[in-house]
């Protein structure tokens, strides 16, 4: 079947390993179905899978792609859950220690076909394209975790969202103005500043700016480019949420007289729960907010995504179509 995998790893070099190609058909074991994918939606954690971020050197060649949309064998449209978890484990799916997202051991979603547990299916609201339930399951699970189960924010509070512009950034801005809490946003760039503001956001900064109010809560994808903006505009008590470090981890002062003297909690976030990510369809069936598409690119022009996210040309979410 078509296929779009990583083939090699290059830490610099990320695309040189994508291969855009044919890959055998999947054979779903018991228990487990086959999705004809629509539409998947492209995430930084492609591009840390090629820099061999994540995804051992065994399991190439992989398939890459964590989310999906697509018709199961029945021909219901369905939306596909990322995180497999081990069949054993009854806590937290996100604490399950046997978790992985699709592509990291299981072949990913950028093909024709992906096979996932029948539990890992949540039925697509005809209210949704294709093209926007893709976006659902990584970039805005994450968001909404992040937010309403790990940050635990209220209406009334202020939150900010650093790096504007990225996938689950532009998630956290819409799913934050709409659940009633007053969203500031930051971007290196002021058209993507520009367009913050216009998807929700009350007010945007330059990155690193100081800003007029401490807000009740971060949420952090960036990491070491703005860590230490992060904590300074904590009000005391305040919390940091975070669930990547785009621009990496290695925090130069990270902060720590202000976490004891200003009692600032640090909240790590991964991913999402099935459950979570139904509740997040529902939200959105309910609410009429929809994922912001950067663009929409046939499959097999999936460099030309891949492209523009390494250099962080992107504004919302990619999405590739079959
Ligand atoms: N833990 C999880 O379950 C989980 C799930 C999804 C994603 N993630 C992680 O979250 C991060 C974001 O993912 P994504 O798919 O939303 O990525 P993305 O669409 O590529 O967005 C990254 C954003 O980070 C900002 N940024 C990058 N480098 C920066 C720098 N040097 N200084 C300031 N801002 C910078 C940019 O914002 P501006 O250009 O607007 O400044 C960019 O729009 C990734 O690291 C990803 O691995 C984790």
């Amino acid at each position: 079947m078509f296929a779009v995998y990583a083939e090699t790893f290059s830490f610099d070099d990320p695309l040189s390993g994508l291969v855009v190609g044919e890959r055998p058909d999947p054979e779903a074991p018991d228990g487990w179905a086959t999705v004809t994918v629509k539409a998947a939606s492209l995430n930084h954690h492609d591009l840390w899978s090629l820099r061999g971020v994540g995804l051992r050197e065994e399991s190439l060649p992989m398939i890459l792609g964590c989310d999906a949309a697509g018709l199961d064998e029945d021909g219901n449209e369905v939306v596909v859950h990322g995180v497999v978890g081990d069949p054993r484990w009854t806590g937290d799916e996100a604490d399950d220690p046997g978790r992985s997202l699709l592509s990291e051991r299981h072949q990913g979603t950028f093909a024709e076909k992906v096979i996932v547990p029948h539990r890992n299916l949540v039925p697509k609201p005809a209210s949704l394209s294709f093209e926007e339930a893709a976006c659902l399951p990584t970039a805005w699970l994450t968001a909404y975790r992040m937010l309403f189960v790990q940050g635990a924010c209220k209406p009334g509070e202020t939150v900010l969202v650093q790096g504007a512009g990225g996938g689950v950034a532009t998630a956290l801005i819409m799913l934050g103005r709409a659940a009633g809490l007053t969203v500031l946003a930051t971007s290196r760039d002021e058209a993507k500043r520009d367009r913050a503001r216009e998807l929700g956001a009350h007010d945007v900064f330059e990155s690193g700016a100081r800003l007029p109010v401490r807000v009740d809560a971060v949420m952090e994808t960036v990491g070491k480019a703005t860590w230490t903006h992060s904590i300074r505009s904590l009000r005391p008590g305040g919390r940091i949420v975070i669930s990547g470090t785009t621009s990496g981890p290695d925090v130069s002062d990270a902060g720590l007289t202000h976490v004891f003297f200003k009692q600032l909690s640090i909240i790590g976030s991964t991913m999402g729960t099935r459950g979570e990510l139904d509740a997040l369809v529902k939200l959105l069936d309910a609410t009429g907010v929809r994922p912001l598409i950067d663009r929409t690119v046939p499959m097999d022009q999936a460099r030309e995504g891949f492209a523009a996210m390494a250099e962080g040309d992107v504004f919302g979410k990619i999405v590739f179509t079959r």
